[in-house]
């Protein structure tokens, strides 16, 4: 396994990507660990004509998809790109528990630089709630174009917005509470993540892809069939409260205090009503 130094992140630290890691590599790690079969559908799903053996997986993070690809594609090996460090680092680490570092290789890069790494000729990109983060994400699906061997995929996998976990009566006294923190946090997204939420099918399609298949899953589980998703309520509503804080009212957050206080009785963690709640969308694409 190599890690290649390739951008030093200027242009990521002037787009804003500084705060990266701030608490999203454990997000990321939750997220993974809540959605793991949800994510190896996807990959069941997706329509391959020859099992690929290099595979890309753009913006990786922690590795949720990367993971997912080895499993599903016992011959691949997968470039995984991220333009953060310590995602590459934690993906690294988990790459060897699990036994299949000599199977990853990991970039540093920031996507958005008009000129990409030598990534190799995939047979299969990978890019899961990557390609909205993206300042220029159109001449980012067509570099992809450029490197996807003929013949080859390209899986763009995303989200409407982020999960919810309470239901909308929630908490009493303070009903609604999670949809009034995203309503700010939204509103801050819409200026500097514009892309999120968009039909990648067209932008595919204007960069050279066919496509070939799409579909959107709804996502629900119950924290009480599986306790990682108090963990990932946690962290998620954690996070969230520190970019919604100053906007909210008093009571709001007092309310969001409570729900966060592990030892409330008001805590996320006590609530039977605990769920995660959220959808994925996956564009396939091919080259031709
Ligand atoms: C929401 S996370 C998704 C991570 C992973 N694909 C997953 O499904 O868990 C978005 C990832 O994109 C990366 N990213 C954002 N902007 C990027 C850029 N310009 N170049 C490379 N990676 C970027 C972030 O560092 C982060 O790891």
């Amino acid at each position: 396994m190599t890690h290649t130094p390739t951008h030093p992140l200027q242009h990521a630290a002037q787009h804003g990507h500084q705060h990266l890691g701030d608490g999203q590599g454990e997000i990321l790690d939750l997220d993974a660990e809540v959605l793991a079969e949800y994510i190896a559908a996807i990959t069941e799903w997706l329509p391959i004509q020859t099992a690929p053996r290099q595979i890309i997986d753009l913006g990786c993070g922690t590795g949720a998809g990367t993971f997912a690809l080895l499993d599903r594609f016992p011959e691949a090996q997968v470039t995984a790109v991220d333009a953060s460090a310590a995602h590459l680092q934690r993906l690294r680490e988990k790459a060897c528990e699990r036994g299949v570092a000599e199977r990853v290789r990991t970039v540093l890069a920031d996507l958005d630089d008009p000129s990409w790494p030598d990534l190799g000729t995939p047979e299969l990109v990978w890019a899961s709630a990557a390609m909205h983060h993206m300042a220029h994400p159109d001449r980012a699906l067509r570099a992809v174009h450029e490197i996807v061997t003929p013949g080859g995929l390209f899986a763009v996998v995303e989200l409407v917005g982020f999960p919810r976990f309470l239901p909308e009566n929630a908490p009493e006294g303070r009903p609604g509470l999670e949809e009034r923190c995203h309503a700010i946090s939204d509103h801050h997204h819409a200026e500097h993540v514009p892309h999120r939420g968009a039909d990648w099918g067209p932008k595919l399609t204007a960069a050279g892809f066919t496509l070939e298949d799409h579909r959107t899953r709804a996502v629900d589980i119950e924290g009480s069939r599986n306790p990682t998703v108090g963990a990932y309520a946690l962290a998620s509503l954690r996070r969230l409260r520190n970019s919604v804080a100053d906007a909210l009212t008093a009571e709001d957050l007092t309310a969001l205090n409570q729900l966060l206080d592990t030892d409330s009785p008001h805590s996320i963690l006590r609530r039977k009503d605990l769920a995660m709640r959220t959808e994925r969308t996956v564009w396939a694409a091919r080259r031709r």
